[in-house]
Protein backbone atom coordinates (compact mmCIF):
# COMPACT_ATOMS: atom_id res chain seq x y z
CA UNK A 1 0.00 0.00 0.00
CA UNK A 2 1.28 3.58 -1.32
CA UNK A 3 1.85 5.89 2.13
CA UNK A 4 -1.43 8.26 -0.34
CA UNK A 5 -3.86 5.61 0.15
CA UNK A 6 -6.16 5.44 3.35
CA UNK A 7 -6.46 1.44 4.71
CA UNK A 8 -8.54 2.44 7.80
CA UNK A 9 -11.71 1.85 5.78
CA UNK A 10 -12.90 5.20 6.01
CA UNK A 11 -13.32 6.61 2.58
CA UNK A 12 -13.39 10.44 3.62
CA UNK A 13 -9.66 9.73 5.20
CA UNK A 14 -6.50 9.76 2.90
CA UNK A 15 -3.23 9.34 4.16
CA UNK A 16 0.41 10.83 4.02
CA UNK A 17 3.12 9.27 5.86
CA UNK A 18 0.85 8.48 8.58
CA UNK A 19 -1.04 11.80 9.07
CA UNK A 20 -4.70 11.17 8.03
CA UNK A 21 -6.70 14.00 6.60
CA UNK A 22 -9.87 14.98 5.27
CA UNK A 23 -9.83 14.10 1.12
CA UNK A 24 -12.15 17.38 0.61
CA UNK A 25 -9.89 19.77 2.84
CA UNK A 26 -6.50 19.29 1.00
CA UNK A 27 -3.96 16.86 -0.70
CA UNK A 28 -0.64 14.71 -0.16
CA UNK A 29 1.44 17.00 -2.55
CA UNK A 30 0.38 19.89 -1.01
CA UNK A 31 1.14 18.84 2.23
CA UNK A 32 4.65 18.02 0.99
CA UNK A 33 4.83 21.39 -0.58
CA UNK A 34 4.82 22.94 3.13
CA UNK A 35 8.08 21.19 3.95
CA UNK A 36 9.88 24.28 1.94
CA UNK A 37 6.96 26.78 3.47
CA UNK A 38 8.90 29.75 4.10
CA UNK A 39 8.72 31.07 7.74
CA UNK A 40 9.47 34.27 9.24
CA UNK A 41 11.12 34.16 12.83
CA UNK A 42 7.59 36.72 13.67
CA UNK A 43 5.45 33.57 12.70
CA UNK A 44 3.76 31.43 15.88
CA UNK A 45 2.19 27.95 14.77
CA UNK A 46 -0.46 26.23 17.18
CA UNK A 47 -0.02 22.72 16.43
CA UNK A 48 -2.14 19.90 17.93
CA UNK A 49 -3.48 16.37 17.52
CA UNK A 50 -7.10 16.97 16.73
CA UNK A 51 -9.76 17.74 19.57
CA UNK A 52 -7.01 18.65 21.45
CA UNK A 53 -8.10 21.88 22.79
CA UNK A 54 -6.85 23.55 19.14
CA UNK A 55 -9.77 26.39 19.15
CA UNK A 56 -9.80 26.81 22.47
CA UNK A 57 -5.95 27.42 22.00
CA UNK A 58 -6.62 29.75 18.98
CA UNK A 59 -9.01 32.21 20.74
CA UNK A 60 -6.12 32.75 23.35
CA UNK A 61 -3.41 33.39 21.00
CA UNK A 62 -5.64 35.07 19.07
CA UNK A 63 -6.78 37.40 21.68
CA UNK A 64 -3.05 38.15 23.05
CA UNK A 65 -2.83 39.12 19.47
CA UNK A 66 -5.32 41.72 19.02
CA UNK A 67 -3.44 44.73 18.98
CA UNK A 68 -1.04 43.53 16.21
CA UNK A 69 -4.46 43.04 13.83
CA UNK A 70 -4.08 45.38 11.41
CA UNK A 71 -6.86 43.55 9.40
CA UNK A 72 -10.82 43.64 10.20
CA UNK A 73 -10.81 39.43 11.12
CA UNK A 74 -14.35 38.02 11.45
CA UNK A 75 -12.95 34.80 12.46
CA UNK A 76 -10.37 33.24 14.55
CA UNK A 77 -10.00 31.01 11.41
CA UNK A 78 -9.11 33.92 9.20
CA UNK A 79 -6.42 35.57 11.87
CA UNK A 80 -5.30 31.96 12.62
CA UNK A 81 -5.86 29.56 9.55
CA UNK A 82 -5.05 26.07 9.09
CA UNK A 83 -1.60 25.92 7.21
CA UNK A 84 -2.56 22.57 5.61
CA UNK A 85 -5.88 23.17 4.89
CA UNK A 86 -6.07 25.92 2.70
CA UNK A 87 -9.38 27.87 2.12
CA UNK A 88 -10.18 29.25 -1.29
CA UNK A 89 -9.41 32.93 -2.50
CA UNK A 90 -7.75 33.52 0.67
CA UNK A 91 -4.05 34.07 1.02
CA UNK A 92 -2.86 33.12 4.09
CA UNK A 93 0.69 33.56 3.19
CA UNK A 94 0.99 37.21 2.57
CA UNK A 95 -0.02 38.42 5.42
CA UNK A 96 1.70 41.13 7.75
CA UNK A 97 3.57 39.67 10.73
CA UNK A 98 3.09 38.81 12.99
CA UNK A 99 1.19 35.52 10.93
CA UNK A 100 -0.50 33.05 13.09
CA UNK A 101 -1.27 29.15 12.30
CA UNK A 102 -2.63 26.28 13.15
CA UNK A 103 -1.93 23.05 12.11
CA UNK A 104 -2.29 19.21 13.06
CA UNK A 105 0.80 18.22 11.63
CA UNK A 106 2.75 15.52 12.89
CA UNK A 107 6.55 16.29 13.46
CA UNK A 108 7.94 15.25 10.74
CA UNK A 109 6.08 16.65 8.25
CA UNK A 110 6.22 20.46 9.44
CA UNK A 111 7.80 22.95 7.59
CA UNK A 112 12.00 22.61 7.98
CA UNK A 113 12.38 25.97 9.11
CA UNK A 114 10.95 25.28 12.51
CA UNK A 115 13.17 22.50 12.97
CA UNK A 116 15.77 25.20 12.97
CA UNK A 117 14.23 26.94 16.08
CA UNK A 118 12.68 29.84 13.63
CA UNK A 119 9.04 30.99 14.56
CA UNK A 120 7.69 29.84 17.83
CA UNK A 121 5.74 26.30 18.12
CA UNK A 122 2.77 26.14 20.86
CA UNK A 123 2.05 22.47 21.30
CA UNK A 124 -1.00 21.42 23.18
CA UNK A 125 -1.96 18.11 24.34
CA UNK A 126 -4.93 16.46 26.19
CA UNK A 127 -5.47 13.01 27.33
CA UNK A 128 -5.79 10.86 24.59
CA UNK A 129 -9.21 8.79 26.64
CA UNK A 130 -10.69 12.40 26.13
CA UNK A 131 -9.77 13.11 22.69
CA UNK A 132 -11.09 9.91 21.51
CA UNK A 133 -14.30 10.71 22.96
CA UNK A 134 -15.10 14.08 21.56
CA UNK A 135 -13.75 12.55 18.36
CA UNK A 136 -16.75 10.64 18.87
CA UNK A 137 -19.37 12.75 18.85
CA UNK A 138 -17.35 15.16 16.52
CA UNK A 139 -17.70 12.31 14.14
CA UNK A 140 -21.41 12.51 14.16
CA UNK A 141 -21.89 16.23 13.39
CA UNK A 142 -18.78 16.77 10.65
CA UNK A 143 -20.10 15.82 6.97
CA UNK A 144 -16.52 15.01 5.76
CA UNK A 145 -16.00 12.62 8.15
CA UNK A 146 -17.17 8.97 9.07
CA UNK A 147 -19.74 8.54 11.97
CA UNK A 148 -18.30 6.38 14.22
CA UNK A 149 -20.74 3.54 14.75
CA UNK A 150 -19.81 2.94 18.24
CA UNK A 151 -16.92 3.18 20.67
CA UNK A 152 -15.79 -0.26 20.45
CA UNK A 153 -14.96 0.01 17.09
CA UNK A 154 -13.85 3.63 17.73
CA UNK A 155 -11.11 2.33 19.95
CA UNK A 156 -9.40 -0.04 17.58
CA UNK A 157 -9.30 2.70 15.13
CA UNK A 158 -8.24 5.21 17.43
CA UNK A 159 -5.35 3.15 19.30
CA UNK A 160 -4.35 2.10 15.74
CA UNK A 161 -4.53 5.69 14.74
CA UNK A 162 -6.65 5.00 11.61
CA UNK A 163 -8.61 8.16 12.41
CA UNK A 164 -8.77 12.12 11.68
CA UNK A 165 -5.18 13.07 12.57
CA UNK A 166 -3.24 9.73 12.37
CA UNK A 167 -1.68 8.48 15.67
CA UNK A 168 -1.68 10.21 19.28
CA UNK A 169 0.84 8.23 19.93
CA UNK A 170 2.66 9.38 16.85
CA UNK A 171 1.61 12.45 17.05
CA UNK A 172 2.62 13.30 20.87
CA UNK A 173 5.81 11.21 20.95
CA UNK A 174 6.83 12.74 17.54
CA UNK A 175 6.78 16.15 18.86
CA UNK A 176 7.64 15.54 22.40
CA UNK A 177 10.88 13.62 21.14
CA UNK A 178 12.21 16.79 19.06
CA UNK A 179 10.85 19.16 21.64
CA UNK A 180 14.53 20.74 21.55
CA UNK A 181 14.66 21.40 18.09
CA UNK A 182 11.88 23.32 17.77
CA UNK A 183 11.64 26.76 19.97
CA UNK A 184 8.76 25.03 21.87
CA UNK A 185 6.36 25.90 24.77
CA UNK A 186 4.37 22.21 25.61
CA UNK A 187 1.25 22.69 27.30
CA UNK A 188 -1.67 20.41 28.07
CA UNK A 189 -5.34 21.05 27.76
CA UNK A 190 -5.92 20.03 31.22
CA UNK A 191 -3.26 22.32 32.51
CA UNK A 192 -5.44 25.09 30.36
CA UNK A 193 -8.44 24.13 32.35
CA UNK A 194 -7.07 23.96 35.74
CA UNK A 195 -5.41 27.26 35.58
CA UNK A 196 -6.53 29.41 32.65
CA UNK A 197 -5.35 32.87 33.63
CA UNK A 198 -1.61 30.60 34.05
CA UNK A 199 -1.90 29.43 30.56
CA UNK A 200 -2.89 32.83 29.02
CA UNK A 201 0.15 33.95 30.94
CA UNK A 202 2.47 31.56 29.95
CA UNK A 203 1.41 31.73 26.07
CA UNK A 204 1.59 35.50 26.41
CA UNK A 205 5.32 35.32 28.06
CA UNK A 206 6.46 33.03 25.33
CA UNK A 207 5.15 34.33 22.23
CA UNK A 208 6.90 38.16 24.15
CA UNK A 209 4.04 39.66 24.26
CA UNK A 210 3.69 42.00 27.72
CA UNK A 211 0.17 42.17 28.92
CA UNK A 212 -1.23 44.32 31.79
CA UNK A 213 -3.14 42.59 34.30
CA UNK A 214 -6.31 44.23 32.69
CA UNK A 215 -5.70 42.68 29.20
CA UNK A 216 -5.20 39.31 30.59
CA UNK A 217 -8.13 39.44 32.45
CA UNK A 218 -10.15 40.15 29.13
CA UNK A 219 -8.65 37.05 27.60
CA UNK A 220 -9.29 35.04 30.45
CA UNK A 221 -12.97 35.84 30.16
CA UNK A 222 -13.64 35.96 26.49
CA UNK A 223 -11.80 32.48 26.75
CA UNK A 224 -13.73 30.40 28.97
CA UNK A 225 -16.15 27.66 27.86
CA UNK A 226 -19.40 29.60 28.20
CA UNK A 227 -18.32 32.67 26.52
CA UNK A 228 -16.80 31.48 23.71
CA UNK A 229 -19.70 29.12 23.00
CA UNK A 230 -21.62 32.22 22.44
CA UNK A 231 -18.72 33.91 20.64
CA UNK A 232 -19.18 33.55 16.80
CA UNK A 233 -16.07 34.18 16.22
CA UNK A 234 -14.90 31.19 17.96
CA UNK A 235 -17.58 28.82 18.89
CA UNK A 236 -17.18 27.59 14.65
CA UNK A 237 -20.76 27.69 14.03
CA UNK A 238 -19.97 29.27 11.00
CA UNK A 239 -19.63 26.22 9.54
CA UNK A 240 -21.96 25.51 6.62
CA UNK A 241 -24.71 22.99 7.31
CA UNK A 242 -23.28 20.94 4.47
CA UNK A 243 -20.14 20.54 6.58
CA UNK A 244 -21.19 20.64 9.89
CA UNK A 245 -24.67 19.37 10.90
CA UNK A 246 -25.53 21.35 14.15
CA UNK A 247 -28.63 19.54 14.84
CA UNK A 248 -26.17 16.41 15.45
CA UNK A 249 -23.85 18.25 17.78
CA UNK A 250 -21.98 21.45 18.62
CA UNK A 251 -18.37 22.00 18.24
CA UNK A 252 -17.91 23.58 21.56
CA UNK A 253 -19.37 20.63 23.41
CA UNK A 254 -18.88 20.27 26.71
CA UNK A 255 -15.69 21.06 27.27
CA UNK A 256 -14.56 19.14 30.45
CA UNK A 257 -11.71 16.70 31.54
CA UNK A 258 -12.70 13.31 32.07
CA UNK A 259 -15.30 12.77 29.87
CA UNK A 260 -14.50 9.16 29.04
CA UNK A 261 -15.23 8.17 32.41
CA UNK A 262 -19.00 8.59 31.50
CA UNK A 263 -18.04 6.72 28.05
CA UNK A 264 -15.82 3.94 28.30
CA UNK A 265 -17.07 0.89 30.05
CA UNK A 266 -14.37 -0.90 32.92
CA UNK A 267 -12.96 -3.49 30.04
CA UNK A 268 -12.68 -0.94 27.36
CA UNK A 269 -10.43 1.30 29.60
CA UNK A 270 -8.27 -1.16 31.15
CA UNK A 271 -7.62 -2.22 27.79
CA UNK A 272 -7.01 1.11 26.57
CA UNK A 273 -4.51 1.82 29.49
CA UNK A 274 -2.78 -1.27 28.57
CA UNK A 275 -2.12 -0.39 24.95
CA UNK A 276 -1.58 3.62 26.32
CA UNK A 277 1.00 1.58 28.73
CA UNK A 278 2.83 0.00 25.97
CA UNK A 279 3.09 2.40 23.54
CA UNK A 280 4.04 5.02 25.91
CA UNK A 281 7.01 3.47 27.44
CA UNK A 282 9.49 5.43 28.19
CA UNK A 283 7.61 8.54 27.65
CA UNK A 284 7.74 11.19 30.75
CA UNK A 285 5.32 13.25 29.45
CA UNK A 286 2.78 13.73 32.50
CA UNK A 287 -0.97 12.71 31.26
CA UNK A 288 -3.61 14.03 33.17
CA UNK A 289 -6.71 12.14 33.10
CA UNK A 290 -9.13 13.86 35.38
CA UNK A 291 -9.06 16.71 37.77
CA UNK A 292 -10.01 16.50 40.87
P1 LIG B 1 -15.16 18.20 23.95
O1 LIG B 1 -15.67 17.54 22.70
O2 LIG B 1 -14.62 17.20 24.94
O3 LIG B 1 -16.16 19.12 24.57
P2 LIG B 1 -10.28 20.96 18.98
O4 LIG B 1 -10.48 22.42 18.94
O5 LIG B 1 -8.84 20.55 19.01
O6 LIG B 1 -11.06 20.25 17.93
O7 LIG B 1 -10.83 20.46 20.40
C1 LIG B 1 -12.21 20.47 20.66
C2 LIG B 1 -12.43 20.25 22.14
O8 LIG B 1 -12.01 21.41 22.87
C3 LIG B 1 -13.91 20.03 22.45
O9 LIG B 1 -13.92 19.10 23.54
C4 LIG B 1 -14.32 21.44 22.89
O10 LIG B 1 -15.49 21.49 23.66
C5 LIG B 1 -13.09 21.84 23.70
N1 LIG B 1 -13.02 23.28 23.94
C6 LIG B 1 -13.08 24.29 23.06
N2 LIG B 1 -13.05 25.48 23.69
C7 LIG B 1 -12.98 25.23 25.02
C8 LIG B 1 -12.94 26.04 26.20
N3 LIG B 1 -13.00 27.36 26.14
N4 LIG B 1 -12.86 25.42 27.40
C9 LIG B 1 -12.81 24.08 27.50
N5 LIG B 1 -12.86 23.25 26.41
C10 LIG B 1 -12.94 23.82 25.18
Amino acid sequence: MSDDQSDSGDVYLKEYKGYRFVKEKTSSEYIQSLEDFEIRDSDVFLVTYPKSGTVWTQQIVTLIFEDDCTEDYQKNIERMPWIEFPMDGYDFVNRPSPRLYASHLPYHLVPKALKEKKAKVIYVFRNPKDTMVSYFHFSKMMNDLETMPSITELIERYLNGKVLGGSWFDHVKGWYDHKDQVNALFLSYEEISKDLRSAVLKISKFVGKQLDDATIDKIVEKSTFKNMRNDPKANYEFMPDHVADKKKGRFMRKGTVGDWKHTLTVAQNEYFDEVFQAKMKGVPLKMIWDLD
